[in-house]
């Protein structure tokens, strides 16, 4: 995160011994990337964060991923897959590679305490409303939702009584951060930056859980799979914490698009960027302008990547007769030229603007597929173009 904030009650100097409200000492925590040399926050916690009691694997029910093989496009349909579970361990993996696994769950309970510590996490809210509590705090997100979760922060997801929420989730190796090319050189987004530190929400005060006395299980996922880690009090025990390391949310339709007269390329749209994939966001905006403009998105190769697409709201003009509707995952893989489905050239012409409201993962390596996509796959698709 590029930038500071200081929630509760924080001493005025770091690394001082600072009485806490029962009468012994706090327990400082810097929790840091990349050693002591990348982003970090300072917590404040009423008990020793290390305090453990138990350790114990856990199994992960998640089977391998297998190639796209043979190579094609692919339409995964998320409406089509199985609802329920929590917000963690409901997640159907459905696409991924070396840097990251994209999944996708409809939650209708709440999670118990997780903590990946594999890499970041970036959470798209397609439905519904829930809150990311964490050691931070509480933060609400809803529809349109971005919620980045750093690497190794205990959380938990809350889902209201009764209540559901559909989530896309990216599951990165590495940081998920806003694009460098963003930011000024010490870190503040830059006036061309499609959005800003005004558009970013933080954990808005510290959550202490004082009524779990008892131990408190934490789910950890690692290199080698899962784990239960028995904490002897509940983790959420941090009275403050300040720094420029916590989750973070940004809804999408707070991002600006860039128009221009032809074409704009993906490249405008870009709203994260991962170890190994770029993240974008296209959301409602005039069409292109010029008198003779192509409106859709013109036959592309990209050679060197992978392009999920996650087609969330409105319409979607360039892929109309495809099958593809809200809720639908593309995946176009490199050795594949993909473009617009036939006619939607001619049907654009006419059109000033568009409605859809989509995000989209371009991905470095070649992505694999989980058995939940080949269960939701739309097997016309991939000859949808030759009608
Ligand atoms: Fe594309």
């Amino acid at each position: 995160m590029p930038y500071f904030r200081s929630v509760g009650d924080v001493p005025r100097k770091r690394h001082l011994r600072t009485p806490g409200p029962e009468g012994g000492l706090l327990y400082e925590e810097l929790m840091g990337e990349e050693g002591f040399s990348g982003g970090s926050s300072l917590l404040y916690h009423l008990w020793s964060p290390s305090a453990i009691v138990a350790a114990e694997p856990a199994a992960d029910p998640r089977a391998p991923l297998a190639p796209n093989a043979p190579l094609l496009p692919r339409h995964l349909r998320t409406p089509s897959l199985p609802a329920g579970g929590d917000a963690v361990t409901g997640r159907h993996a459905l696409l991924g590679n070396a840097d990251l696994t994209i999944a996708w769950v409809a939650a209708d309970r709440s999670s118990s305490l997780y903590r990946n510590a594999l890499g970041d996490e970036l959470v798209y809210v397609q439905a519904g409303a829930a809150d990311l509590e964490s050691v931070f705090g509480r933060l609400p997100a809803g529809p349109g939702d971005y919620v980045v979760v750093p690497r190794s922060t205990t959380h938990r997801w809350v889902v209201p009584e009764g209540g559901r929420v559909e989530l896309l989730v990216v599951e990165a190796r590495g940081h998920i951060r806003p694009p460098r090319r963003y930011l000024s050189p010490t870190g503040q987004f830059l006036e061309a930056a499609p959005y800003c530190e005004r558009d970013l929400r933080g954990p808005g005060g510290p959550l202490v859980d004082t009524s779990a006395g008892g131990p408190a299980d934490v789910l950890v996922r690692h290199r080698d799979g899962l784990s239960v880690h028995r904490h002897a009090r509940s983790p959420f025990d941090v009275v403050g914490w300040a720094g420029c390391l916590y989750p973070w949310a940004l809804s999408i339709h707070d991002f600006e698009p860039i128009v221009g007269s032809i074409h704009q390329p993906p490249h405008v749209h870009q709203t994260f960027q991962g170890e190994g994939f770029v993240v974008c966001s296209f959301v409602p905006r005039p069409y292109d302008f010029h008198e003779g403009a192509i409106k859709v998105p013109y036959h592309h190769a990209n050679v060197d990547s992978d392009e999920v697409l996650f087609y969330s709201e409105g319409d979607f003009m360039s892929r109309a007769g495809s099958g593809i509707g809200k809720g639908s995952i593309s995946l176009h893989p490199g050795g594949f030229v993909h473009g617009p489905q036939p006619g939607s050239v001619e049907r654009a012409a006419d059109q000033t603007r568009t409605e859809e409201v989509a995000v989209m993962i371009d991905t470095f390596r070649p992505l694999d597929l989980g058995p939940a996509a080949r269960t939701v796959e739309d097997e016309r698709y991939p000859w949808s173009w030759a009608t």
